[in-house]
């Protein structure tokens, strides 16, 4: 399929301070989209000037929440080059979420190229300070105008960039989290592992209470027991417990974080012991006690490596390292960040040039 491009006539100034980008407020001049129906497949695709999408009153996506996304990054490296990382694993995800959600599946090379092209006509945009990135955010809704509950036969796909800095206004400093203990953020055999927009839209109340008691984000608990953790608002989680980084197992209701597996692959490379598995609140809580919570933190495109210097239980507060960054937690920063902005050499074969 060709990609149509109209050019952005009235350009947007670019942002000067990096310092001052903050996460998701400012977009690139163009955006790429197509469309989808039964009869014609994908078609239409196009790169646009960035604006307003037109969707009817009726869209399925106004009123059963049929949208799936997914959020990456392109970092400017220290060349000037532009460089993605694991674009394909995202695209593959977007494929496991439409299935959920019975959306339309991509073909992920073609939103590769697509994604390419895109980031290549707004390459300017790409910010070169120091822990600034462009996020990727593709998204795809249903389309059908018509209020019956049904699996779609019309589809949108758009993809829009924004020059982005940290999500956390705290940095890469520890972050104050949480555990939410009466709403469920997923269950098994719900959409947990899909990354929907209405997984978000029902954690908001928890994050809103988070909020006004001065925490980052909320740690969900297993939404039957509510017992065992499974992952942050926007990240995954592990914990260094006794010289071991335990992280909660892809049961169904976690979403499976690229960086999470990226961090997993890292670890077993520096032959630190690894495990997936469920890890309960009183474990943790003990863990606290006895001293062997070594580290904790989250991971994720957006967050990066965030480490958590407080988990809270109905207020009873369980400090981390001191509420310091801990050596495996810094580790990972380091070499993560390294690897995603150019930095460091690659030898997973992760980044893909732009
Ligand atoms: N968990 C949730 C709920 C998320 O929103 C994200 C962010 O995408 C993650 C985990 C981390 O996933 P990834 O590392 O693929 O960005
Ligand atoms: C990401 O990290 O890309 C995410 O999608 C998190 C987001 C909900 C801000």
């Amino acid at each position: 399929m060709d990609i149509r491009v109209e050019l952005n006539a009235n350009p947007g100034v670019k942002p000067q301070d990096a310092s001052k980008l903050g996460f998701g407020k400012i977009f690139t001049d163009h955006m790429f989209m197509m469309e989808y129906d039964r009869e014609n497949g994908w078609h239409d695709a196009r790169i646009v000037p960035y604006g307003n999408i037109c969707v009817s009153p009726a869209s399925t996506v106004l009123h059963y929440g049929a949208e799936i996304f997914e959020g990456m990054k392109a970092y400017r490296r220290p060349d000037g080059e532009i460089q993605l990382f694991r674009p394909l694993d995202n695209f593959d995800r977007m494929n496991q979420s439409a299935d959920r959600l019975c959306l339309p599946q991509i073909d992920p090379d073609f939103c590769l190229k697509a994604l390419k092209k895109l980031i290549d006509i707004d390459r300017d945009w790409v910010p070169s300070a120091e822990g600034a990135s462009l996020y990727i955010r593709p998204f795809l809704f249903g389309n059908d105008p018509f209020l019956g509950v049904h699996t779609v036969n019309n589809a949108v796909f758009v993809i829009i960039l924004s020059p982005s800095g940290s999500y956390y206004k705290e940095g890469v400093n520890p972050v104050r989290i949480m555990i939410e203990t009466e709403d469920v953020r997923a269950v098994r055999g719900g959409t947990g592992y899909a990354k929907c927009g209405g997984n978000y839209a029902a954690s908001m109340r928890a994050g809103e209470k988070a909020e006004k008691k001065g925490f980052a984000q909320v740690l969900w608990l297993d939404g039957v027991e509510r017992k065992y953790v499974e992952e942050v608002g926007s990240m995954n989680v592990m914990f260094k417990i006794n010289g071991v980084v335990v992280t909660p197992k892809l049961t169904g209701s976690v979403l499976p974080g690229i960086t999470r597996r990226s961090c997993i692959a890292l670890l077993k490379e520096w032959g630190v012991p690894v495990e997936e598995r469920l890890v309960s609140v009183e474990e943790l809580a003990e863990a606290v006690k006895t001293g062997a919570l070594e580290e904790a933190f989250g991971c994720g495109t957006a967050a990066v490596i965030s480490p958590i210097g407080e988990l809270s239980v109905d207020d009873v507060p369980y400090v981390v390292n001191g509420g310091n960054i801990g050596e495996v937690t810094q580790k990972l920063y380091d070499e993560l960040t390294g690897i995603q902005w150019g930095k460091k050499a690659d030898p997973f074969g992760w980044t893909e040039a732009i």
